[in-house]
């Protein structure tokens, strides 16, 4: 739930003002509905999932490590997993890359841009996670030194063009430390072409509740580029609630469209003030769970599909009756026939 806005989910789509056409650089971005990067979760299978319902502007990837990438690169090994349907896969897509070598994120970026053709290039500046902030002194950990934010983002465009770059952010490192207007002004005058914003520092993790006003108060301090806010949406009337009060330009949806891939869908529709489409019935979200399951299955076999479909599962189970015993029966599942059981069984015919 978006701060402030608890509760006030009034009136419906009425008095929403026409929202403005989002521009990625050349790349319409149609509805300005972004489906946020997620580690481990955002591959083609979810993106393919997700495409099907509809609904989302621009889908991401997982954010790839550019320093394994380029080694990767370097050695003529085929390219890696988390790159898995980029290259054949519908546009427009963006791909999300972290380091803190601007060379190296220049080159991958240049192989992103102009070999896979990807439409967006988007720089991870907002990870909290320790590999990536402590250890590497990536993601988040560069929104203390915004001078280096600009060098990487500079080098990075001028390898890319006319790719467009973008950036995605938190509000700060810590709550006594928010910096986001300092750095979108750099983000922007080093040439990126958009900037997300989750409205978490990133010593919140994912604590507490996303501050949309702290979001909105960034717009003001951009002259160029759109500005996406991100942070804790999960159902189509927040979406049109959060472009009815903040300025912004568009907005991204991570965690809510793992048990809900069709909610950029309904968002969509819901900001076009048309009635918004129902959820899927128990029948349809067992043929979605096994359909999900198959595109995994064939990428990544059996053994290890199965055991990959398992975090999914439960994500979709989110909000059903009797999810906590389908959890606990369907991370169990280690070959087809124990996830069809599963899947039979609580999601009945
Ligand atoms: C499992 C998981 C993995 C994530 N991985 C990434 C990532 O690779 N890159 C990134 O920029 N943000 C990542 N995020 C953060 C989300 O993109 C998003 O900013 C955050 O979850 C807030 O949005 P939400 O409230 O809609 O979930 C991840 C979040 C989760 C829950």
């Amino acid at each position: 739930m978006i701060s402030g806005l608890d509760n006030i989910l009034r009136g419906g789509t009425e008095g929403l003002p026409p929202f403005r056409t989002l521009w990625i650089g050349p790349v319409n971005v149609d509805p300005p509905i972004l489906q946020a990067p997620m580690a481990g979760y955002t591959n083609y299978a979810f993106r393919q999932i997700v495409r099907e319902f509809g609904g989302a502007g621009l889908l991401a990837t997982e954010m790839v490590c550019a320093k394994g990438f380029a080694w990767l690169a370097e050695e003529q090994v085929e390219h890696p997993d988390r790159l898995w349907g980029v290259i054949d896969e519908p546009r427009p897509l963006a791909v999300q890359m972290w380091d803190n070598n601007p060379e190296t994120l220049a080159k991958v970026g240049a192989r992103l841009a102009h070999d896979y053709k990807v439409s967006v290039v988007d720089i991870n500046f907002g990870c909290p996670v320790r590999d990536v902030a402590q250890k590497a002194q990536s993601g988040s950990y560069l929104l203390q030194e915004p001078d280096r934010m600009g060098n990487i983002i500079e080098q990075v465009v001028a390898a890319c063009a006319p790719t467009p770059v973008t950036a995605k952010i938190r509000l700060g490192c810590t709550p006594d430390k928010i910096n986001a207007i300092d750095v979108a002004q750099v983000v922007e005058g080093a040439g990126a072409a958009a900037l997300t914003v989750h409205g978490r520092t990133a010593a919140d993790m994912f604590r507490g509740s996303a501050n949309w006003d702290h979001i909105a108060a960034i717009k003001p301090h951009l002259n160029r580029i759109p500005l996406i806010g991100n942070g804790d949406l999960t159902s189509p009337q927040e979406v049109v609630e959060a472009f009815r009060r903040y300025n912004i330009d568009g907005v991204m949806i991570a965690r809510a469209a793992l048990s809900k891939p069709w909610l950029f869908r309904q968002a969509a529709a819901a900001l076009r003030s048309e009635p918004i489409p129902a959820d899927p019935t128990l029948e349809e979200e067992r043929a979605l769970l096994l359909h999900h399951y198959d595109l995994i299955r064939g990428r990544f076999g059996e053994t290890k599909g199965t055991v990959l479909m398992r975090k999914y599962a439960c994500c979709y189970a989110q909000g059903r009756r009797g999810a906590r015993e389908f959890r606990s029966r369907v991370v169990k599942a280690s070959v087809a026939a124990d996830f069809s059981a599963v899947v039979e069984r609580y999601y009945p015919r």
